[in-house]
């Protein structure tokens, strides 16, 4: 318990460091930097999913990260406002502003797969939530195709 505890603190607070480094800009708020932050604890919370799924742990624990997944991708469309196509070292592709549209499902795709493996993960379904894991991997492969520079 204190390990996977202390484990995700870890990662939580790895990610966390990376804010300071990303912010350009003090002079408010830089939507970039918000946004690479954010996707940067999302993929600490995904890697925390995947290496329980892995070592076939207590999947109940995973409820509040692939939430957390799903209130970010709810916001995802909030955060490619005009302007922020460009600057710093963003990795956002032109699509995102000339298909919203596809972004958007994009976005709502993560929302779905997160939402239904924290409704797994709460029900103490490790078959299930290994099947959502895959499911929510490849919502984050989906739009980064399409939507994010290599
Ligand atoms: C709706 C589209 C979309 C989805 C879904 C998505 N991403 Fe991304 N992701 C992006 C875009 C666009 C960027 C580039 C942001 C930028 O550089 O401005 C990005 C950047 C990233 C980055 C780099 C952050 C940084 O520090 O520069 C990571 C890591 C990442 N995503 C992980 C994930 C993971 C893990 C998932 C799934 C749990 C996911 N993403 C789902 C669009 C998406």
């Amino acid at each position: 318990m204190t390990k996977r505890i202390s484990c995700r603190a870890v990662i939580v607070l790895a990610a966390l460091a990376v804010v300071p480094l990303a912010a350009a800009r003090a002079d408010g708020l830089d939507p970039i930097a918000v946004r690479q932050a954010a996707f940067s604890l999302n993929n600490g919370d995904f890697a925390y999913i995947r290496s329980v799924v892995k070592a076939n742990g207590d999947v109940k624990p995973l409820e509040q990260p692939a939430k957390a997944i799903a209130l970010w991708a709810a916001v995802i469309p909030t955060m490619v406002p005009k302007g922020s196509e460009h600057g710093g070292n963003t990795k956002a592709l032109p699509e995102i502003w000339s298909d919203p549209a596809g972004f958007q499902k994009a976005a709502l795709r993560l929302g779905d797969a997160a939402t239904k493996l924290a409704t797994d993960a709460k029900a103490g379904d490790a078959a299930a939530v290994a099947a959502d894991t895959k499911a929510l991997g490849e919502a984050c492969g989906a739009c980064h195709k399409s939507y994010r520079a290599k």
